[in-house]
């Protein structure tokens, strides 16, 4: 047996005709059976189960629900700060406050700034010892001018209040208040504790306080007052059903 026979039987296949690389890449090209399988992407990747995206995205929404429901760790409170207010935005507002008449508007805003006046004249108005009272007083319910110098200026000195006389001071309590401020507070006080005054505008309370500046910021007297300031501020007065928007006071258009 030569040299070469015993090899032949060691290694059979070396006497196939068939090329292995060339077998291979006839399967490669024109597959019958690798047709019948998943065609592979270039990149390698296989695409994923359409029914698998599915289920996963169900789950995802179940659980995302039992966990929201589970307890505070995804709520609102959790996330925000305690005494967080959001701020105003600067879209307007869709839903417009109900207007209200310009006479409720001033008394509302009025007992609001009638805060700073209790404390001496009485919720009730009534005052009460050195503090002369606003029902049934003269100078509240009379010309609107001195009144606005009271509050704007301060007063002093002697004044008879209702038929009383009294000497004591009051400090210009109104001295920081704007129009709409002033002209709430003197309505306010013009209107309570059975006083049946007209209402004043906040355009006649910016009237008061031109005057108010022009005459210096000394606290008035009863006498400067009868002198220089017994009169209507100038003016025109509002029906007091008018309907304002409560935000901007602007009246509201009548409906077409
Ligand atoms: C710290 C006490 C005090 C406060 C607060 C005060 N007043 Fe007076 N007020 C007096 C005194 C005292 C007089 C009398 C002054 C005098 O004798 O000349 C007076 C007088 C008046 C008068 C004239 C007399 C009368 O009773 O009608 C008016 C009107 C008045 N105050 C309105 C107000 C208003 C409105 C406020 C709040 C914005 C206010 N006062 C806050 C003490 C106060």
């Amino acid at each position: 047996m030569s040299a070469s026979q015993s090899n032949r039987d060691m290694r059979p296949d070396l006497d196939e005709t068939i090329n292995v690389s060339e077998a291979h890449g006839a399967i490669k090209d024109a597959p019958p059976a690798v047709g019948r399988e998943k065609s592979l992407r270039e990149n390698g990747m296989e695409s994923v189960s359409l029914l698998l995206i599915l289920v996963s995205g169900i789950v995802v929404l179940v659980a995302g629900s039992v966990m929201g429901q589970g307890g505070s760790f995804f709520g609102y409170g959790e996330t925000v700060k305690d005494g967080y207010m959001r701020g105003k935005s600067p879209v307007k507002e869709e839903v417009p406050l109900p207007p209200i008449s310009v006479l409720a508007l001033l008394q509302k805003e009025g007992q609001k700034q009638y805060a700073a006046c209790a404390s001496c004249h009485q919720t009730s108005g009534m005052g009460g010892g050195e503090f002369p009272p606003l029902a049934g007083s003269e100078w509240v319910t009379g010309n609107t001018e001195k009144l606005a110098m009271i509050i704007h200026n301060g007063v002093g000195g002697p004044i008879e209040v209702a038929g009383n006389p009294y000497n004591g001071n009051m400090a210009a309590i109104g001295a920081n208040f704007g129009p709409k401020e002033l002209a709430s507070v003197m309505t306010y006080i013009r209107t309570s504790w059975g006083n049946n005054a007209s209402l004043v505008t906040p355009q006649m309370a910016e009237e008061a306080l031109k005057i108010s500046k022009a005459r210096g910021g000394a606290p008035t007297t009863a006498e400067e007052l009868k002198k220089n300031h017994d009169k209507m501020l100038p003016g025109d007065t509002l029906d007091p059903d008018t309907l304002l928007d409560p935000e901007t006071w602007e009246p509201i258009p009548a409906a077409e």
